[in-house]
């Protein structure tokens, strides 16, 4: 029963992929990212890249508002250097001004910024947000099967703006990108039950990066591919920067229970074992 019900249960969701895929499923790139799997770790100077590539294009829109400015150090920044990288921003201050507020330079116990631009989503989660989307209607599956999360999808994304297929008119609002599924279609690129006949959806965001945007001082790649990865590896970082420290906390409660199982299955044996002489 249980097995007829599982192999129905496959099929369906096997017969589904293929109908989404007709329809133009958005591809995400599986890219390898050091922090994937159970010994990875975030590379502290592609974190420095990617809060490079942040600061210097997207903050012009997105902010990052859940992140403390003092959180750099995590990324091998002095405190001189964080407190360098905090002055750039003003924030407001309701204190000032005898409690009417003001604007101040902010200081590294301060957040970055809010959101700058309207209608440009806020960052900071951003890459758990859209962890999820992956494998069909959005179960996860290549999460947990491949390790593709949200800094795949962002580094997809970023990567994914085509030309608008042909099925779209000219002036339709909106950048064409092929790994964005939550915007809107022109209805000459539906079909006659609904369904887009093109992959990705049109996007508010303008393409942020072309490649060379950015110059870093050590000489490193400042290709298109390399940036993406970049800043979706920072953005990954802002979303989860406690993630080495929650894989550790897994070992070590893997340890401790390998151990128990141990002590169990030895006190099992002794507490047994005059029983089991006699017969
Ligand atoms: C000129 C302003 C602007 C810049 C610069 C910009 N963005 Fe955006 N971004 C937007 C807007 C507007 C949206 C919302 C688009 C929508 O929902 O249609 C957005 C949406 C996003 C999203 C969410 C997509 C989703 O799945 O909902 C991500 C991720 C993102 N931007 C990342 C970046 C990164 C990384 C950079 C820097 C490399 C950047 N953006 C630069 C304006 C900008």
């Amino acid at each position: 029963m249980f097995k007829k019900l599982s192999l129905a249960a496959l099929t369906a969701i096997g017969l589904s992929t293929g109908a989404y895929a007709a329809g133009g499923e958005a591809h995400v790139e599986d890219y390898s990212f050091s922090f994937e799997g159970p010994f990875g770790s975030y590379d502290q100077m592609q974190l420095q890249r990617g809060l490079k590539i942040y600061t210097e294009v997207c903050s012009a829109c997105h902010g990052l508002q859940y992140v403390p400015i003092r959180d750099l150090s995590a990324l091998g920044y002095n405190e001189d250097e964080v407190f360098a990288y905090a002055s750039q921003f003003e924030v407001w201050d309701p204190e000032l001004n005898d409690g009417d507020g003001d604007f101040r330079t902010a200081l590294p116990t301060d957040q970055f910024p809010a959101v700058t631009s309207a209608n440009a989503p806020d960052l900071s989660l951003m890459a758990k947000k859209r962890a999820g989307f992956h494998g069909p209607y959005g179960l996860g599956i290549n999460q947990f099967f491949k390790g593709m999360g949200g800094a795949e999808y962002i580094a997809s994304l970023l990567h994914g703006y085509e030309e608008a297929p042909e099925c779209a008119p000219e002036d339709f609002p909106g950048n064409y990108n092929t790994v964005f599924t939550a915007g809107g279609y022109p209805p000459s690129c539906l079909n006659e039950e609904g369904h887009h006949t093109v992959p990705g959806s049109w996007i508010g965001m303008g393409q942020p990066l072309w490649g060379e945007d950015v110059e870093f001082d050590d000489g490193h790649s400042n290709s298109l591919e390399s940036e993406v990865e970049d800043v979706a590896a920072f953005l990954m970082w802002t979303a989860e920067p406690k993630m080495m420290q929650r894989k550790e906390a897994g070992f070590i409660g893997v340890f401790f229970l390998l151990l128990m199982s141990v002590l169990l299955y030895l006190v099992n044996k002794r507490i047994w074992a005059p029983i089991k002489r006699k017969g």
